[in-house]
């Protein structure tokens, strides 16, 4: 049952600015991902310095050629996602691209799957393994002036990617998204005291319930529960907006796949 208590955001200290040197030695930091339960978000500020965000935003930009365009160019991504795939009805493309996506991904930003692997595993304090077969962590472009900017993204669930198993067990599920260029203002991410019921579209019977909106900072993240209900924000302005995704689901206790 839903409760207003959740809706409440929890900011992390930048502890995870120095993640795990691998993903085969991970850090448990406190809190974790079990704050989850208790909360609609981790705010985490400083994932990737000043430095590191502009340089990253500067190999998105540089690999322009290389976007993949989604819904006829209302967003483009660098790395195939698999949501965009499915609801595409390109989920062999995704598939059939994979490695070289990831190839794409780490050729104009070395080192960004690694970070966000590593992510994962100082948040949940467990292993972040890619996921066989699947694309690695990208980053999604949302254009200054189109749909989603005026519009504000889909109202959804994380839950694309999600086995038909681990789906109904509930097993753990999380995204996590570094902001890497805001735009001008506003962009944030709205967060409901909703969960995944089994049904993909939420529908709007839900719409009222307890509620926040989650800003971002350049170069911080939100983790958020795969399960909980979520929309991006519409964004004024010519800048465009640029994250980048991990999804991470717990297998095994203490074992996460990750992919895009
Ligand atoms: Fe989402």
């Amino acid at each position: 049952m839903p409760t207003a208590r959740r809706a409440s955001l929890l900011r992390l200290d930048p502890l995870l600015g120095s993640p795990a040197p691998s993903s085969s030695s991970p850090r448990a930091v406190a809190p974790s991902v079990d704050a989850l339960d208790r909360h609609v978000a981790i705010e985490i500020p400083r994932v990737f310095s000043e430095a590191e965000r502009a340089a990253l935003v500067a190999g998105v930009r540089a690999a322009r050629d290389e976007w993949t365009a989604d819904f006829g160019g209302e967003q483009f991504s660098l790395g195939r996602a698999f949501y965009t795939h499915l609801e595409q009805g390109r989920s062999r493309l995704y598939f059939a691209d994979a490695a070289a996506s990831d190839d794409r991904v780490e050729r104009h930003l070395p080192g960004l799957q690694r970070r966000m692997r590593e992510l994962v595993a100082a948040l949940t304090g467990g292993l972040a393994q890619p996921r066989r077969g699947f694309c690695g962590p990208g980053v999604h472009i949302f254009p200054a002036g189109e749909k989603v900017a005026r519009e504000g993204g889909v109202v959804h669930f994380d839950t694309e990617g999600l086995s038909d198993y681990h789906l109904t067990r509930r097993r753990r599920a999380i995204t996590v998204v570094v902001m890497l260029e805001l735009p001008d203002a506003d962009g944030g991410l709205k967060l409901w005291d909703v969960l995944y019921d089994g049904r993909g579209d939420p529908g709007d019977a839900v719409l009222p319930a307890p509620s926040l909106v989650a800003g971002y900072s350049p170069g911080g993240a939100l983790v958020i529960d795969s399960y909980r209900m979520h929309q991006i924000q519409p964004f004024p302005g010519g800048r465009d907006r640029i994250s980048a995704t991990v999804h991470a689901a717990e297998i095994d206790s203490g074992r996460w796949e990750t992919w895009f």
